[in-house]
Parts: structure tokens; C-alpha cells; sequence
């Protein structure tokens, strides 16, 4: 398309005004949104447009120059949230940010513009990064800070991004739970004053909020209407997002690291990079938002995200800790033949003078239990592999039990607070990161576990809790660093393992969605969202997800919890990354030929469900049903979802519109994944419509039985 050759960033110059030699007017865009900022003649960089891209680069010059300074200092004039405060070494708490140079550069679809802005009585920089991702809609934004002082200076806030917007409302989604209960989503009006998004958790620190958001522009959107901005974090760690609307009822958006207990002592040269706020625009509702976004992270912020996944047999749930040599061998071959490609084995594998056995000890000794396994992590992995399916493990690398050796050797290795108990959470402590030698050993860990057995073919790298009473022995008197040295130690630690190992599939597990966030992501292939894996709670809390990951980081699994039928269970989980994590013994014999088929049904789906676009058609908010799709780019293979919640007695579902489908191309119906002994109740399942007709009429996937499922397969007709 000819458009795709226009430059996404353009820089325009216009006339002298107010003695300053010259006004610039930077435009950034994507295919579909621009932002665009303009000096004036104060000096300053204003945000004077963000919203639908203009057609031709000269609209962008007739825009009123009337706008909000783009990245605004606090301690001057500014009377709201400011974006970063910064007290000098002198104890003068301002800056005052005037604009400097920009600069882009383009390489493929992926623009970068840097905009520095500098203080001009102190010498200090903050430069304004911007990547624009053109076809996927998406930009990423983030923030580097420096100064030249003699001293170090202590900056108290320091944002990723500062956006401004001035509509009529504000409507804002967020994104809120609890173990088990994670992203339920709420929807509110935004009022004068200011509404925070945030976390104090350090580690698992989505577990309560997850980094994520809607925010539609002066009405509520839609799946398909509506002015909208989807934006993230991309920070393992405490984030927080600042809603501030003013007197005048503009709103300006803050995002960044919390700020909470977090002064940070910048030194004279040292660069603080800020983690990178990623969004999209759509003015045609939360879909097409979601979609950018997941085509996004498929292509730039997920390892692997165009890549395949593993389906697998998990233990956790069917075994718990109670588990040795024998009874693996029996789960390898059960994995075997239920068909999926790897049986991962999760916690309690590990540890010998306080063994595993339960969640009290072992944390932190990462040694094969003897009794449990005399013959080593290599015996399983040759044992599987000789039963034909792969070998993945659990780990929980940054943790420890007070009841360890670790613990017993290295006191000063974990994060406590002196003068005070230990406060324990699934009585396990947080290892101190920040130290290096610490960082050192949990790198070692991991690396010599995948050095002494290459077969590990995946890792589940798991983190059960959060931090209290946070205190680093290491970092002695600068205190306040230690939620962000911790994330960039982690980073710095997985960076290395990529190094090593670029390849190897790993789940970012934390307790289930305590970690779900793009800062992780570049180095996991897929993340757990929940414990909970009850179908019915599940649909809404992968709902929720899946606006903003993309299906094939979504790890599900089939397991006992909850009374629905296992292909209930099994429908719900195959709107990700499928996997099994139950007794395999237990189901009936129609159960594990159902099973079987299902494995092999999703094998023939998978590539549409992973690189699919999705469509979500009825929602579970709005309906006591499911209904979503996925089709793929060209427009020839689609699946259809639908789960019945409740059936009220006399109710009747009315007909569902597809989406994604070419109009003039026809397309098969089949309803796939069916129970054995049971038939298609979908009047449209065997016949073949038009995508026109499909997307305009539509088809009736629901049946009138409450706890009921569908898949449907689209084909496209010859
Ligand atoms: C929490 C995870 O979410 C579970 O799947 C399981 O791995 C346990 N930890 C093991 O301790």
C-alpha cells in the first residue's frame, strides 16, 4: 500500500515568532494515529495533537498551536501532577524543560524520534524517546534522564510518558483483582481531580492492579466504535498510572514507575532510563485497539511471538508435591498418549535437608529431592524423551523458605528489615537481587540446571510473593532504590540467560497474574494468568487479558477445578495456549478419546488462534455468554468461540455477527471439538455463506443449555 511509504515521522518547519529562530512542529505517526508536538515560543515542547492521523502531511501545519507542554517539570509554574520533579544539589527543587533538537530515524516499519529538552540553568537533560510501530498502530514511549551536576541530585518522580487530552468525558477501564480473581474489569467517568492506578507490590506486583488500561474519549467504546486509547507498562515492578483532569476539564495521562518510596539519587553523568508506556488509538473501539496491540507484541514484545507454543501435561494440580521417579515415568506416558507435546513438572522436585514436600521449606536449595528423584533431572528428561514427548520444569529462582540451607548460609541474602520480624507470605522471603552475588547465584541456578540437563526443553519460572517489609541489606543507606534495582536486576539476569539461551520456551508464572506486563515479556514466551482455573471465572479473566496479549502468551490449562463438563473445560482453554494440568487417569474412557481429538483439533486451530486477529462478539459483561472469534490475516481459516454461562429459562440468543471474514469470499461452518455420541445443535454447522452473510446475518453458535460450548471451525470454501 503506497501510504506505507509515507515517513511516519515528519518534521515541519515554519517561521520566526516571538525571536525564537525558528518553530518546529514534530509529527509522529502510525498508520492510522499521530501524535504531534510543537515548539513555541516560550521555548517549549507542547503536545498539540493526538488522535486520528490527518490525511497529507501539510494538515498537520494548519493546526492550531494551542497545546500542553508535552513532558511538564514540577517546582515552576506548574500548578497539576507534574510528569518528573528533580531537587538539584544545590536544594533548588525545580526544572524547567525547554526544547533542544529532535531527531528520527527509520528503519522498516519501526520509527524512532528522540526530542531532547534541557534545563537552561542547571545541566540537565531529559529526552523524550518515541517509537512508532507503523502497521501495528502502536507506539512505545519512554524517558531518559541526565545531569552534570557536581553532586548527585534526587529525583522524586520521573515518568515514562505524559499525554494530554481534552474531550468532552472521560471514560476509563481498569483493570483490578486478587489471586484467583484477577482482571475484572471496571469501567468509570473520569472526575476533576486525580484518579491513580497503581502497585506497591515490588514483586507480583500485578496481582491486585495490572498494568493495563482503556481510556475512551468523550463517550464510552465498543468493541467496534468509539475513541480509545489501550496503554501498558512495560515494568515488572510498581507502576503507576495518574488520571489528572483539571479546572478546564483537560485530562493529562502520567504513566510510569511509582514513584511510592522511590526517590532516586541520580549521580552527575548517570543515565535514568525509564521503562517504555506502550499504546495504540483507535477511533474504532477496544477491538481494533486490542488487535494492534497484539500484532504489536507478536512481532516486537513477546519472544517468539510469531513463533509456536508447547502444548503439555502439567502435575501441579493432580500431584502437588507427592510425586517420585515412578510416577512421572507413568505421567510421561499419559501426556504421551493424551497427545500433547511436553509434560511439565512443577514444584516440590527439589531440596534434601529440608525437603520439598511442602510449601514450608526447600525454597532456595535447587538440588534433585534424593528420595523423589536419586536419579536426577537428567533420568526424567531421558525418560520422557524416551516415552516421545519433551521435558519442561518449575522454578522460583528469586525466593527462599526460611526452612533452607540458602537461607541458613546466606542470611544477608534477602530482602528483611532490621529491628523488625520476617513477614512471611506462603512462608517463603524475597531474595535480595540488588546484591550482585545474589544476582550471580540466581543466574547459576538456572544456568547450570539447563547446563547439566540441555534437554529442559521449557521453564515455568514462577514468583509467589510480594515484598514487605522491603529493605535491602546490600544497598544500605540508599533505601528508596530498591524496588527498581530489583527490577533491573532481574532484567539484567534474564538478558544473560537469553544470551545463553535464546530460544528456550519460558512462562512467566506469578501465583498465577501477579506479573502480566511487556518489561517481562521480551523475555518469556507466555505467562500463567491465573490459578483459578474454574471455566466459568476463567472466561472473564482471559476476556480480560486478551485485550491486551495476544492468545498465544496466554497459557490455559484443563484442570478438576470447577463442575463443568471437561469440554466446557477445554473449549475455554483453547482460546490460548492449551495445556492440561489434571489426573489423566481419572477421566472416562469418552472423556480421554475426547481429550485425544481435542489435542489434535486445537493442532489444526492453533495457528490461527496464536496469529490470528480476534474479534470479541458478545461479552460476558454483557451477556450471560462468550462469543469471540479469531481469522487469520488472509483471510481464509477462522474459529469461533462461544460459552453459555447461564440460559435463562425463555430467553432466546440472538443471532451472532461474525467479523474479520473477506465479504465476497464463501466459507464453510463446522462445529469441531464435539463430545463423543453428540451432534452439531448448530442450524448453520455443514453449510457454506458468504462472508457477506456471515458478517451481516450471522450464525447461531449458542445452545439453550447453560454450561455449554461451542467451536467453530471456518473454512474457506473452494
Ligand atoms: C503457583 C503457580 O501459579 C502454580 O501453578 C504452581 O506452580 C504453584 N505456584 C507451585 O508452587
Amino acid at each position: 500500500m503506497k501510504k506505507n511509504l509515507v515517513f511516519s515521522v515528519v518534521l515541519l518547519l515554519a517561521g520566526c515568532v516571538h525571536g525564537f529562530a525558528q518553530k518546529e512542529k514534530i509529527v509522529i505517526e502510525t498508520q492510522n494515529a499521530a501524535i504531534v508536538f510543537s515548539v513555541k515560543g516560550d521555548g517549549k515542547l507542547y503536545q498539540t495533537y493526538f488522535g486520528e492521523k490527518l490525511m497529507g502531511a501539510d494538515a498537520y501545519a494548519q493546526l492550531s498551536e494551542e497545546g500542553k507542554e508535552s513532558y511538564i517539570p514540577a517546582g515552576t509554574n506548574n500548578l497539576f501532577e507534574p510528569a518528573i520533579r528533580m531537587v538539584h544539589a544545590d536544594g533548588n527543587p525545580s526544572l524547567e524543560l525547554k526544547y533542544e533538537s529532535s531527531k528520527t530515524d527509520k528503519q522498516g516499519d519501526v520509527s524512532h524520534t528522540s526530542i531532547v529538552l534541557k534545563d537552561n540553568k542547571y545541566p540537565v537533560t531529559v529526552v523524550l524517546h518515541f517509537e512508532s510501530y507503523f502497521k501495528e498502530n502502536t507506539f512505545k514511549e519512554w524517558t531518559e534522564i541526565t545531569q552534570n551536576e557536581k553532586k548527585e541530585v534526587q529525583l522524586t518522580r520521573y515518568a515514562s510518558s505524559m499525554l494530554h487530552f481534552s474531550a468532552n468525558d472521560y471514560w476509563l477501564t481498569q483493570f483490578h483483582g486478587d489471586w484467583a480473581a484477577e482482571m475484572r474489569i471496571q469501567e468509570s467517568k473520569l472526575t476533576n481531580g486525580i484518579k491513580t492506578i497503581d502497585t506497591k507490590l515490588g514483586t507480583r506486583a500485578d496481582m491486585y492492579a495490572t498494568p493495563t488500561f482503556f481510556l475512551a474519549l468523550n463517550k464510552q467504546s465498543d468493541e467496534t466504535s468509539g475513541e480509545v486509547i489501550a496503554g501498558t507498562l512495560a515494568w515488572t515492578g510498581n507502576f503507576q498510572f495518574t488520571f489528572d483532569v483539571d479546572e478546564k476539564n483537560d485530562l493529562r495521562v502520567i504513566s510510569g514507575i511509582n514513584p511510592f518510596a522511590s526517590e532516586y539519587s541520580l549521580k552527575s553523568g548517570e543515565v535514568f532510563t525509564t521503562p517504555a508506556f506502550i499504546f495504540t488509538y483507535s477511533h474504532n473501539g477496544k477491538g481494533e485497539a486490542s488487535r494492534s496491540l497484539h500484532a504489536w507484541a507478536r512481532n516486537y514484545g513477546v519472544l517468539d511471538g510469531n513463533g509456536s507454543r508447547l502444548t503439555l501435561l502439567n502435575n501441579w494440580e493432580s500431584t502437588q508435591f507427592d510425586f517420585d521417579e515412578k510416577k512421572l515415568s507413568g505421567l510421561f506416558a499419559d501426556t504421551k498418549k493424551l497427545g500433547v507435546d511436553m509434560f511439565l513438572l512443577d514444584d516440590g522436585w527439589f531440596a534434601n535437608k529440608y525437603p520439598r514436600n511442602d510449601d514450608h521449606a526447600g525454597l532456595g536449595d535447587w538440588q534433585e529431592n534424593k528420595a523423589k528423584l536419586p536419579n536426577g533431572l537428567g533420568h526424567l528428561v531421558k525418560d520422557a524423551e524416551s516415552k516421545g514427548v519433551k521435558f519442561g520444569i518449575w522454578i522460583e529462582p528469586e525466593m527462599v523458605n526460611p526452612k533452607s540451607e540458602l537461607y541458613e548460609k546466606h542470611p544477608d541474602w534477602i530482602l528483611k528489615l532490621p529491628n523488625r520480624d520476617e513477614d512471611y507470605f506462603r512462608n517463603q522471603l524475597v531474595l535480595d537481587l540488588t546484591n550482585p552475588v545474589v544476582k550471580e547465584f540466581v543466574y547459576n541456578m538456572v544456568d547450570d540446571m539447563m547446563t547439566k540437563n540441555p534437554g529442559i526443553a521449557y521453564i515455568k519460572w514462577d514468583c509467589n510473593r510480594m515484598m514487605t517489609n522491603t529493605y535491602s541489606p546490600y544497598l544500605k543507606n540508599k533505601q528508596s532504590h530498591v524496588y527498581i534495582e530489583y527490577v533491573r536486576s532481574l532484567y539484567s539476569i534474564l538478558e544473560r540467560l537469553r544470551q545463553k539461551y535464546p530460544t528456550l520456551p519460558i512462562m512467566l508464572c506469578s501465583g498465577g497474574g501477579g506479573r502480566t506486563d511487556y518489561g517481562a515479556l521480551k523475555y518469556f514466551t507466555e505467562f500463567w494468568p491465573s490459578d483459578n482455573t474454574n471455566a466459568v471465572d476463567r472466561v472473564f479473566i482471559q476476556w480480560g487479558y486478551s485485550y491486551f496479549f495476544p492468545a498465544n502468551t496466554i497459557a490455559n490449562h484443563i484442570t478438576s477445578w470447577g463442575k463443568q463438563s471437561l469440554k466446557y473445560r477445554t473449549d475455554v482453554a483453547m482460546m490460548g495456549r492449551l495445556g492440561y494440568d489434571i489426573d489423566v487417569e481419572k477421566m472416562s474412557p469418552d472423556e480421554f478419546t475426547f481429550s485425544q481429538d481435542a489435542v489434535k483439533n486445537y493442532k489444526r486451530l492453533s495457528d490461527v488462534i496464536w496469529h490470528g486477529n480476534l474479534y470479541k462478539l458478545v461479552s460476558p459483561y454483557d451477556e450471560s455468554r462468550a462469543v469471540l472469534m479469531f481469522s487469520n490475516d488472509a483471510k481464509t481459516k477462522a474459529v469461533v468461540f462461544a460459552y453459555n454461562l447461564n440460559f435463562l429459562y425463555g430467553k432466546r440468543w440472538e443471532a451472532v455477527k461474525l467479523q474479520g471474514l473477506d465479504p465476497a469470499k464463501k466459507y464453510t461452518i463446522k462445529e469441531t471439538n464435539l463430545y463423543p455420541g453428540h451432534n452439531s445443535s448448530v442450524p448453520e454447522n455443514g453449510k457454506t455463506f458468504t462472508g457477506d452473510y456471515l458478517m451481516k446475518v450471522g450464525i447461531n453458535p449458542s445452545s439453550d443449555r447453560e454450561l455449554t460450548s461451542t467451536v467453530i471451525e471456518i473454512t474457506e470454501a473452494p
